[in-house]
């Protein structure tokens, strides 16, 4: 199998905007993910845009038995390489923002969605699409964990997307990574 850094460095260069980073994440910025998030009773658990699975091996090792564990991400090869790397998990080659198809298939609403999307890189019309439909999957108490990098926050469209949590989202919390290339910082919100 190829490596993740390899795979994902290849799907940079065909994809710049779509893939968003030129690197996986880092295990600290995984860690910062999970922070703040109590999995042991979650019955259905989401990821949005997970690459090459930095953070999908680290929320699955976090899960108790019999949790389900659905991952959507956009890029054929990149969900070809997750599915090979973690067959335990069910991951589904299509746009986030369709993310109403899988949720309406699962007998309970997820308690918590985790997004690597580069949200600040996607067009406004797909950043809104996406949010509007983790908005309505999610029920009252749930939790919906992204991050964004340093050096973004500050761009027009790195604000815009925290206007458009603040519309969604009841609580939001901010925690900084500097071991992650380039330094993220985690966005923690509960609906
Ligand atoms: C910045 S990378 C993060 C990957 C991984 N979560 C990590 O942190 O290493 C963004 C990922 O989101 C995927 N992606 C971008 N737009 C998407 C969309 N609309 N729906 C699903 N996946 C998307 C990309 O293909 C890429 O794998």
């Amino acid at each position: 199998m190829e490596h993740a850094t390899t795979i994902f460095w290849k799907s940079f260069v065909k994809h710049p905007r779509q893939t968003g980073a030129i690197a996986p994440s880092s295990r600290y910025l995984a860690r910062a993910m999970l922070a703040q998030t109590d999995l042991s009773h979650t019955t259905f658990v989401i990821e949005l845009g997970p690459g090459t699975g930095a953070f999908t091996e680290v929320i699955l090792a976090a899960l108790p038995p019999g949790a389900s564990f659905l991952a959507i991400e956009r890029n054929p090869e990149l969900a070809t390489f997750l599915r090979r790397r973690l067959p335990q998990v069910q991951v589904i080659c299509d746009n986030a923002a369709h993310l109403r198809r899988y949720t309406a298939a699962h007998p309970t609403p997820p308690t918590a969605i985790f997004c690597g999307l580069p949200l600040s890189w996607l067009s406004s019309d797909e950043r809104r699409a996406i949010l509007d439909a983790v908005a309505d999957v999610l029920p009252p108490g749930s939790t919906f964990t992204m991050f964004q990098y340093v050096h973004a926050a500050w761009t027009p469209p790195g604000r815009q997307v925290h206007r458009e949590l603040a519309c969604r989202f009841r609580r939001i919390g901010r925690s900084t990574t500097w071991w992650n290339l380039p330094p993220a910082y985690v966005v923690h919100c509960v609906r």
